[in-house]
């Protein structure tokens, strides 16, 4: 048996699966806390009761912890968490990332340093609003190390700051490790932060990052989109587009894409190749917000958005309800644009909201096909992907194939997958049989997209 954990924005959750054929055994889930600014021990205590629901670990041969990206978490010397860490979606950073794209001389220096150009989400602009904001708390920072890795390192049992590891994945969302170079850049991470502090080791697909009491290794994790392309087990032109808190479209590639727009981040795979990637900050809330709008639930809201005619009769929600990443606007709110008598029903915003969503994520694989992707077919996960109104509407504005694999802790699975081939040994993963997707044809609405582009435009 191996386990596989996803410590994600939401929640925590544990899977223990059969190492040689995947087959789920046991599992277990517990909440975290919202907001954008979390205690690491609160992640601690969520992973803890996750883990008993699932039965424990004493039975495992491996276990792998993948995350939720970015997080700034700070240690002193001694190891103790210097402040609630500073997560993903938290933009109040904004002004260090455009302050850091400026002193590096623009985006394409950065691009081509690091793959990707700071913005309020990397971890290097919250070191930057830290040193600025919080002189007394910077100036006790000894180590810099991301949400998974925390994790892992809790869970090997050590306190020693010098023994934390990480993986390619997360590490290339930090703005201070180069996938291209697989080298750390600490001239970067000087320049963000003034001074020099501890990083974890970077490792390689299967390095071993410290053990279990039982004496079984810890993988070295994984950021949560990297192992959600592990886990659903995505091929060459396969696009995840995952709908959870945020939205991210990304394949596995060869090269770095390289965009000195910072609109496809170049992230790195858990295999050692990369993960090109766009991200939004808005997406799965996009359908929570629509409900609670119309006074209905999930179930309804889809139902009422599929009665509505593609494009809404010209409705056109802009979804930046909590500022906007992709594109690069942080102090952005959501707009409703095109209500006239016609359009003034629960049907017609149900169909905006979900078109509305899409369209930011639509506009994400364009951006990935033109920095050289290739997409073939859209892998749709995430919980958004359980609106039967998302699965339909999808492939009118993705225009390509749409499968939806069933209902799946896609993560925790890649994660668990990743402990497999610890456990397992050999050159390449295990290949562990997935249960077939539901399958939705390509039907190409470009109008739908046109009219969202014209009021996105409208708006900048
Ligand atoms: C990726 C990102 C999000 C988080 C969500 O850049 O910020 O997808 O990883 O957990």
């Amino acid at each position: 048996l191996v386990a596989g954990i996803d410590s994600s924005t939401q929640s925590c959750k544990v899977v223990i699966r059969d190492a040689e054929t995947g087959k789920l055994v046991r599992q277990g889930r517990a909440a975290h806390p919202d907001g954008t600014e979390v205690h690491p021990d609160a992640w601690w205590a969520a992973l803890q009761e996750a883990i008993e629901q699932a039965g424990g670990l004493d039975d495992v041969a491996a276990a792998s912890v993948a995350g939720q990206q970015h997080g700034m978490v700070v240690l002193d010397e001694n190891g103790e968490v210097v402040r609630p860490a500073l997560l993903w979606n938290d933009t109040r950073s904004a002004g260090a990332a455009a302050d850091l794209i400026q002193e590096l001389g623009g985006g394409e220096k950065w691009a081509d340093a690091v793959g990707i150009v700071p913005v309020a989400s990397f971890t290097l602009t919250k070191l930057r609003w830290l040193a600025r904001n919080e002189p007394a708390n910077a100036a006790r920072v000894a180590a810099v190390c991301l949400p998974h890795d925390w994790l892992t390192w809790k869970l090997s049992g050590s306190t020693d700051i010098n023994t934390i590891k990480t993986d390619r994945s997360d590490a290339s969302g930090t703005l201070y490790w180069s996938a291209k170079t697989n080298q750390y850049r600490p001239d970067l991470l000087e320049l963000g932060f003034g001074r020099l502090i501890k990083t974890p080791e970077v490792l390689g697909p299967t390095g071993i990052a410290g053990h279990l009491p039982n004496g079984a290794p810890l993988g070295p994790g994984a950021g949560d989109n990297a192992a959600a392309l592990f886990g659903t087990g995505a091929g060459p032109g396969d696009v995840v587009v995952s709908i959870g808190t945020s939205g991210t479209v990304f394949v596995s590639a060869e090269v770095s894409p390289d965009d000195p727009s910072g609109t496809v981040a170049g992230f790195a795979d858990v295999t050692g190749r990369f993960l090109p990637i766009v991200v939004t900050l808005n997406a799965a809330r996009v359908l929570d917000a629509a409900t609670k709008l119309l006074g209905v639930d999930h179930d309804e809201l889809s139902r009422l958005a599929l009665t509505a005619p593609p494009g809404a009769d010209g409705l056109v929600l802009i979804p930046y309800l909590e500022g906007e990443r992709t594109p690069n606007l942080p102090d952005a709110t959501g707009s409703l644009h095109g209500l006239t008598l016609k359009t003034s029903d629960p049907a017609h915003l149900a169909r905006a909201a979900v078109e509305g969503m899409l369209c930011a994520l639509a506009a994400g694989l364009d951006a990935l096909v033109e920095r050289g992707a290739e997409a073939n077919r859209i892998v749709l996960v995430g919980g958004g992907a359980r609106s039967e109104a998302v699965r339909r509407i999808a492939p009118e504005l993705f225009g390509l194939p749409v499968l939806v694999p069933p209902p799946g802790e896609y993560v925790a699975d890649g994660a668990a997958r990743q402990a497999a081939w610890i456990a397992l040994g050999g050159d390449e993963p295990p290949a562990w049989s997935a249960e077939p997707p539901e399958a939705y044809e390509a039907v190409a609405v470009p109008q739908i997209r046109e009219q969202y582009q014209k009021v996105a435009n409208l708006l900048r």
